[in-house]
């Protein structure tokens, strides 16, 4: 029998692109592929691009095990809510329960010994997922090029962002999901691996550069403080807790205590056999999603 895969969050940003990462090994018939679908739109959507939905709403129990029966390997994806941490506890009960082996979660990029509330929590998520027995590959991203770029292509004249002038490292949803493929369709090779993802490391001055020249139009940052995180996050409807979480932690990048936040890493290319994506081969793809210059 194939290698069952779930993947969870797989109508969002890093979850789709996974799924699309493992689409050749689906149609070879090497896994077969399931993506995680809480809506009949989100359904619609998987099944337009050719993938098999299976209902699953990390708040509705009674689809997990039903989801979860006969799969091996699951892609852990939790979204921008505190509820990632009894969403996760929901997730690996049930993947118990249905005799999952492995688990590859999706965090984020922190010291081990991070204070910082948001990274913590996805540590927690990491240590129970140990503790239960499962085999594990845990993923740990920097800052993603995808969200900067959405804010940017809203408005493609400046970069609005909350670190000053400190260096921040990057990695595209394309580099996260061929790792996660990686891992997902070779457990045996990656059980018991962290992988930080960090490819290259910015000022927001240095990716306004990058921008201009890309896009041919000037690109300004406006930096703003950190301090202006929190209520920004707030009137975007952010969820309180969440937005505080990551306000306190682009804070501490802000202040220089948080030093790791510039750090990257050369391991994606040995993992998935190409030159990572850097700012400007990503910018140079993306170009088509800007507005047209007025
Ligand atoms: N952005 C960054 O710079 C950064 C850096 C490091 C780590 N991260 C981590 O990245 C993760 C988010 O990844 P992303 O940007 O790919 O997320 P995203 O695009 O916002 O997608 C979130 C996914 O989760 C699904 N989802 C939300 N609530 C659900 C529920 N109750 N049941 C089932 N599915 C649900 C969404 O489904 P719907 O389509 O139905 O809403 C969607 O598929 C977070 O854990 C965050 O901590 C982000």
């Amino acid at each position: 029998m194939a290698h069952r895969i779930l993947i969870t969050g797989a109508t969002g940003t890093v979850g789709g692109a996974t799924l699309r990462a493992l689409k050749a090994d689906a149609e070879a018939g090497k896994v077969e592929l399931l993506g995680a679908a809480r809506s009949s739109e989100g359904a619609d959507k998987l099944r337009d691009a050719g993938f098999a939905p299976v209902s699953f709403d990390f708040d509705d129990v009674s689809t997990l095990r039903p989801a979860l029966k006969g799969v091996d390997s699951v892609f852990l994806l939790t979204g921008y809510s505190v509820d990632m941490l009894v969403q996760a506890k929901r997730l690996l009960d049930a993947a118990k329960a249905e005799g999952v082996r492995h688990i590859v979660h999706l965090g984020a990029f922190a010291a081990p010994d991070t204070p910082h509330a948001h990274f913590a929590w996805h540590q927690l998520i990491e240590r129970a997922t140990e503790a239960m027995g499962f085999d594990w590959t845990h993923l740990h991203p920097n800052f993603f090029m995808d969200t900067v770029w959405n804010g940017f292509a809203r408005r493609p004249d400046r970069l609005v962002h909350f670190i000053g002038d400190r260096r921040a490292s990057f990695v595209s949803s394309d580099d996260m999901a061929a790792v996660a493929a990686e891992a997902l369709r070779n457990p045996q090779a990656h059980k018991g691996k962290s992988y930080p993802l960090a490819v290259e490391a910015v000022t927001f001055n240095e990716l306004a550069a990058v921008l201009s020249e890309v896009t041919g139009r000037q690109v300004t940052y406006m930096p703003r403080p950190a301090a202006e995180l929190f209520p920004v996050m707030q009137r975007q409807g952010a969820e309180a807790n969440y937005a505080k979480s990551l306000a306190e932690g682009i804070a501490a990048i802000e202040s220089g205590e948080f030093a790791e936040a510039g750090a990257t890493f050369d391991n994606v290319e040995t993992l998935i056999g190409r030159k990572p994506i850097d700012w400007r081969d990503f910018a140079t793809t993306r170009l088509g999603e800007l507005p047209a210059a007025g």
